[in-house]
């Protein structure tokens, strides 16, 4: 179990409805109250289909690395924030692959969300090749390098998703002890940047939760919630989730 508050995201991806925004403010309004932070990103369409709510926080998916401008089709960071995330999703697996979203943008995007006083979720995770060749934890530390090696302030502003490539969107989660170990070895590497905000940051799990597998996933004691994809889109299922984390 997490000594620092649970924190339980779900990550709608380009799915969803104002209906399903309806249901799943209803769902979540029924719930006991709790020290579980839970977090809903939708697409940023319907972020003002969400009713203010003590219950829930509303986040994004993407944010633009740029202030203002001739960017078609981009929304900055103090769009997001005043359209009422307060956390931004930044580097899933999905925009690195099939957007080019580059570990520097990834840094840039991550800065402009701390600057707009939005909590960035910044996203790590290995393929399965690499797990395979047992290089997970190289893989992971060049990309930790990436943000936050020359910028180690951020840290402190940030929650880190790990979500093993393998994992996403496959039924296949990593087993709790598997997703400890790599949630132990973020913490411990993120020490040399700053060992204070490193045990302070919350690292959370991404990759085929659902009311099955959270309980033990959430359990273990470096991991302090998860980034729920296709469960968060059944508000019942998202909502046991939720409570899983008590
Ligand atoms: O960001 C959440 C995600 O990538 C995991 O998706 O559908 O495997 O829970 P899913």
């Amino acid at each position: 179990m997490t000594q620092r508050r649970p924190l339980i995201a779900a990550n709608w991806k380009m799915n969803g409805s104002c209906e399903l925004a309806v249901q799943c403010c209803e769902t979540l309004s029924q719930l006991p109250a709790s020290n579980t932070e839970i977090l809903i990103c939708p697409p940023v369409i319907f972020l003002n289909d969400f009713p203010k709510s003590d219950r829930y926080q509303l986040g994004a998916q993407n944010v633009s690395s740029e202030v203002s401008g001739a960017f078609t089709g981009e929304i900055s960071a103090d769009m997001l924030a005043a359209a009422g995330a307060s956390y931004v999703i930044i580097g899933h697996s999905e925009r690195r692959a099939l957007f080019g979203d580059t570990d520097t943008l990834v840094l840039a995007k991550t800065k402009r969300a701390i600057a707009a006083k939005m909590t960035p979720i910044v996203c790590f995770g290995e393929t399965l090749t690499e797990r395979q060749q047992e290089k997970t934890m190289q893989v992971l530390a060049q990309h930790l390098d990436a943000v936050y090696a020359a910028h180690p302030e951020l840290l402190q502003h940030s929650v880190i998703a790990y979500e093993p490539i393998w994992a996403i969107g496959t039924g296949e989660t990593a087993s709790p002890a598997q997703a400890q170990a790599v949630h132990a070895f973020i913490r411990t590497y993120l020490k040399k940047y700053d060992d204070a905000a490193a045990s302070k940051v919350r690292i959370i799990y991404g990759g085929s939760v659902n009311a099955e597998n959270c309980a033990a996933l959430f359990a273990q004691p470096d991991i302090d919630g998860g980034l729920v994809g296709g469960a968060s889109l059944k508000p019942a299922e998202f909502a046991a989730i939720c409570l899983s984390a008590q």
